[in-house]
């Protein structure tokens, strides 16, 4: 189990106060690489110009450009919607990024009232991510909100 408390709270004392945009992004994917058992990739997608660009990351080298409506990242950003999969396969239009991937969350993050970008979160295992994931994921994608 994911003590989403303190994962928060190390988010906030990492990232208050600090004006620096892909510090903070990396910072923030390392927190979650360290901290959540069973996953393999753990990074960010930015929009620029309509499109998903990838971010900081942990995990292996991943697709750099994602169009808003394709697969998971894309979803969630065109739904404004967190995407909670429990079989990546199962999802039409999944990018495999790794081919390790079985289970997958996606949240948007939103910056001045507009999607900014999203967090991405995959794991080898089916169904790795539950609803308490989801909430936490949540509440730390709103403490990154105020520092982007
Ligand atoms: N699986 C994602 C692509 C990004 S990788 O997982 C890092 C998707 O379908 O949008």
């Amino acid at each position: 189990m994911v003590n989403y408390n303190t994962l928060c709270a190390q988010l906030k004392a990492l990232t208050e106060n600090v004006p620096h945009e892909v510090a903070n992004l990396a910072n923030a994917s390392a927190l979650l690489w360290h901290h959540l058992p069973d996953i393999n990739w753990a990074g960010f997608y930015k929009m620029e110009n309509g499109i998903l660009v990838l971010g900081p990351f942990q995990g292996k080298p991943a697709c750099i450009e994602i169009k808003v409506g394709r697969g998971v990242c894309g979803t969630a950003v065109a739904e404004d919607k967190t995407q909670l999969v429990y079989d990546v396969h199962e999802f039409p239009g999944h990018i495999a990024c790794d081919s390790a991937s079985n289970s997958e969350i996606v949240v948007p993050i939103h910056v001045d009232g507009k999607i900014w970008g999203v967090l991405d979160i995959d794991s080898p295992n089916v169904g790795r991510f539950s609803e308490e994931d989801q909430a936490g994921l949540e509440r730390f994608a709103a403490i990154l909100e105020k520092v982007l």
